[in-house]
């Protein structure tokens, strides 16, 4: 493709992406097709000759389209919102289209530089203090891996340069909540942890860790001889957005010399609110958190935050310094190559810069705003309903819900909750998501997609009362 194609099909391509987001709610929410539609319209082999670019956005349309859930759609309500704002979607565009790559500062010194001002920039509007600075990762999983590697490393002064993890003597312990997001899971077993060294932490009735129960765990492994590493606690949990006591778990922390990360890949894009950083008091004892920056907030994926407070520490563990990446300004600036796994970095700044610039701090409060006002009016009209019940407070702009038919419980409650929620789905009016908690099936209505509108959750609440019906 010549750049003068480019800039004709270029053309063509905006058209379609914006023509898509302008009239998104025509569409179905949840995507209605079986597995395997797509292999079976696709070819088996790739085309021998080049296609008319006509003939790829003709497919894109008949085909890629109909196998599409639309999480930019203001009937989308499923897992958390996930917010491509247009101007991070022409950052991103810029991004791919300049093709560079930051594997030093040299390699692309406006690359790392406006990373760095972009991350300082939000750093701020989190609230965080200055001991903070941050990097983009792909995602939180990759965050928290990075993190409980950090840890590992910390509590074991450098072990990576002798024998590993093979060669302590006492199992490194991590401490998390039962509400934990899986990821977390994963990046204590992919950071060598192991199972049996990962401890879950009872919560209290507000789904949240229990900070005497954290104190009293890590005792019996002292006790047992293991050596407590790393806590990671959740500002705003998957299932309810429960909000996990940083500050009673930072003392704690503290006092036992533990590295403690805060998952808050959801619900810290609320913290550009001034009225809601109650929900992180105690951040500061943190020793990292990750918020990303494509939930809520509206970068579009992938754009997640890792902020840590000594990192010096991130560097010694990351830093590979082979010598055709090495410059003659290596003491003066930051390579954040030595921030994280990757050695390749995408200009995944540009996309935040971008949206930052050109919707402005004040207008993305007042959509979160927007949200949180959308999912407590919707709270009111579940908790005055006869049989209709929250099952956890609703802090954020999560709602998890249960239709309660007299007399119904246990496993028929269940298959009906199934029902309902498989219906609404299905109908293309709504897109929720089923989960369990307790051990029974309840629906998570997460509010705070971009074009949701409170016309928009009266309809949602309309249609669950509909549907609950039959
Ligand atoms: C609390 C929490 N942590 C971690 C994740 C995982 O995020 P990512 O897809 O960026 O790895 C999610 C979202 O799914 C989440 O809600």
């Amino acid at each position: 493709m010549t750049p003068e194609q480019f800039r004709q099909y270029g053309h063509q391509l905006i058209d379609l992406i914006a023509d898509y987001r302008q009239n998104i709610a025509e569409r179905p929410v949840m995507a209605q097709v079986e597995p395997g539609y797509l292999k079976q319209a696709l070819p088996s082999q790739a085309p021998q000759q080049g296609e008319a670019f006509e003939a790829i956005l003709s497919d894109v349309d008949k085909l890629l389209m109909p196998g599409l859930s639309h999480w930019q759609h203001p009937d989308f309500y499923g897992y958390f919102p996930s917010n491509g704002t247009l101007s991070s979607v022409l950052g991103d565009f810029l991004s791919t289209g300049l093709g560079v790559l930051g594997l030093s500062w040299q390699s692309s010194p406006a690359l790392s530089e406006l990373e760095e001002t972009t991350l300082d920039w939000l750093r701020q509007l989190l609230g965080l203090s200055a001991q903070w600075s941050g990097v983009i990762q792909d995602t939180a999983s990759t965050s928290t891996l990075v993190a409980l590697i950090s840890a590992r490393e910390r509590a074991t002064d450098y072990a990576l340069v002798r024998g590993g993890l093979q060669a302590e003597t006492r199992p490194l312990v991590v401490y998390v909540s039962a509400h934990a997001h899986s990821s977390v899971d994963k990046a204590a077993l992919l950071a060598g942890f192991g199972r049996d060294n990962i401890r879950l932490v009872a919560t209290d009735d507000a789904f949240a860790m229990d900070p005497q129960a954290l104190r009293a765990a890590i005792e019996q492994d002292l006790a047992a001889g293991n050596h407590p590493c790393a806590v990671v606690a959740t500002t705003g949990t998957t299932a309810t957005t429960a909000l996990d006591p940083l500050r009673a778990i930072g003392e704690v922390t503290q006092a036992h010399d533990l590295w403690l990360h805060v998952d808050s890949a959801m619900a810290g894009s609320a913290m550009i609110l001034p009225e809601c950083r109650w929900m992180w008091d105690g951040i500061e004892l943190a020793d990292s958190v990750v918020v990303n920056a494509h939930k809520w907030l509206g970068v579009a994926f992938d754009c997640s935050i890792y902020y840590v407070r000594d990192s010096q520490h991130l560097i010694r563990v990351m830093s590979t310094n082979p010598s055709y990446l090495q410059s003659a300004v290596d003491g003066e600036v930051k390579n954040l190559r030595d921030w994280g796994i990757p050695l390749g970095r995408r200009f995944r700044a540009l996309k935040l810069w971008f949206m930052l610039r050109s919707e402005g701090v004040e207008a993305l409060q007042q959509r979160l705003r927007r949200d949180l006002d959308n999912a407590r009016w919707l709270a009111e009209q579940v908790e005055a309903a006869e049989q209709w019940r929250l099952l956890a407070p609703v802090q954020l702009q999560t709602l998890c819900i249960q239709h309660r038919p007299e007399g119904m419980e246990g496993e028929a409650l269940d298959a009906h909750t199934q029902a309902w929620a498989q219906r609404l789905n299905a109908s293309g009016a709504a897109y929720v998501t089923p989960a369990t908690l307790n051990g029974r099936w309840m629906v998570r209505v997460s509010v705070g997609a971009l074009p949701t509108e409170r016309g928009d959750v009266q309809r949602l609440w309309q249609n669950l009362q509909d549907v609950v019906r039959g």
